[in-house]
């Protein structure tokens, strides 16, 4: 866990770093204008996690999860202040007839399990808890394609860090203490033009992305592009590769022509992703852009925050008591309350914080 320099337990995290699952859903909403839909936003912070356990306690083989994330403008309405250091709204890309749009979102539920009922029905009860408190912005129910494939036929995943590199990855650690455990999270959805991409050779699809077709071998770099997906999207800073988690899955209707990609990357820092995205839209260097796009059009574009559990199930308590003199809470999950002393979590309860 990443909470180096602190000496208190250390934050619950949310189920980021997963395997790929068989089955998806994304499910974006904003909440609604009113004090009462932020409230009631706000207070099912702490109703997440008895959903997941609820409904996933109905199979547990399979491998239920969610992760919920919280944007921008969202986090102003349902906290204020502190505020995750590098928490803003997605910024939109326009270059070269390139668009990484931006669109509306407030809240995100990434829902993963190994069977889609499972998915299908926690969504619905997140839903009926939200009730009239949320609009629905967008919502992606992905599948798993032969092994771990986009609908481009590539595999997508192959080059995520795994175990220790992906928690350390994902997870916020001493650069933002107070909100050690949380994670940032970008999501975009793409639509490909499918007839034109399999209208080109295997050797130019497999120059576009950087990687053999059927065997999944990254492209010698004699032979690879500097334009290649694989190429723009790997990031160094001082020498070092800094990596992200992504759980990208397909989606599509056929009758509808419809057939899609959805990324979804974690990052420590939204930075990497965004210098990611810069490199594919406006191109490293410029004009040197990702050829993928050329076939794969970005139709939404949001970036929310991902607290940690033990920060989510905190929320909606009664307001911390003021002080230090304030009793200690009864488990080892840190509180609204115990994080104003220990400096571990100074996040919660943020709206109705009593005056120390
Ligand atoms: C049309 C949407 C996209 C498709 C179909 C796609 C597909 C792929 C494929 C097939 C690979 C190679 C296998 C692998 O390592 O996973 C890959 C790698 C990767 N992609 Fe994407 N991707 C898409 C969008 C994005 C976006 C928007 C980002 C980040 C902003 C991104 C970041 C990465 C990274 C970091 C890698 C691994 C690079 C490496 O270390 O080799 N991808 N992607």
């Amino acid at each position: 866990m990443t909470t180096a320099g602190t000496t208190s337990p250390p934050p619950v995290l949310q189920a980021v770093v997963r395997p790929l699952t068989p089955a998806a859903i994304f499910l974006v909403v904003t909440i609604n204008a009113g004090d009462g839909a932020a409230a009631k936003a706000r207070s099912f912070c702490a109703d997440v996690a008895p959903l997941v356990r609820a409904v996933g306690f109905r199979d547990i083989d399979g491998d239920l999860s969610c992760v919920m994330g919280i944007g921008s403008e969202a986090w102003d309405r349902l906290f204020g202040e502190p505020r995750p250091a590098e928490l803003h709204p997605f910024r939109e890309i326009v270059a070269g007839g390139r668009h990484a749009a931006s669109t509306p979102g407030d809240l995100i539920f990434h829902i993963r399990s190994k069977r889609m009922d499972l998915c299908f029905e926690l969504a619905t009860q997140i839903m009926a808890s939200l009730g009239d408190a949320v609009s629905p912005a967008d919502e992606v129910h992905g599948f798993q394609y032969f092994d771990e494939r986009d609908l481009l036929g590539f595999v997508d995943g192959t080059e995520n860090p795994t175990e220790q590199e992906a928690l350390a990855s994902v997870h916020i650690g001493a650069e933002d203490a107070g909100f050690a455990g949380g994670s940032y999270v970008i999501v975009q959805k793409y639509v490909h033009d499918l007839p034109g991409w399999n209208a080109l050779s295997t050797e130019t699809q497999e120059r576009i992305i950087g990687r053999t077709k059927l065997a999944d071998i990254e492209l010698d770099d004699a032979v690879k592009p500097s334009f290649a997906h694989n190429a723009l999207t790997t990031i160094e800073e001082n020498g070092q590769e800094v990596k992200i988690v992504r759980a990208n899955m397909p989606f599509g209707s056929v009758s509808q022509g419809e057939f899609g990609t959805y990324f979804i990357g974690y990052a420590k820092s939204p930075r990497t992703i965004e210098q990611m995205l810069d490199n594919m839209f406006i191109g490293d260097p410029p004009g040197n852009y990702d050829r993928l796009l050329d076939f794969s059009r970005a139709v939404t574009g949001a970036l929310f925050f991902v607290p940690a559990a033990s920060f989510l199930d905190s929320v909606g308590e009664a307001a911390p008591p003021a002080g230090p003199a304030a009793p200690a809470p009864p488990d080892p999950i840190p509180t609204p309350a115990t994080a104003k002393r220990d400096g571990s979590l100074g996040i919660g309860s943020l709206k109705t914080k009593a005056p120390s």
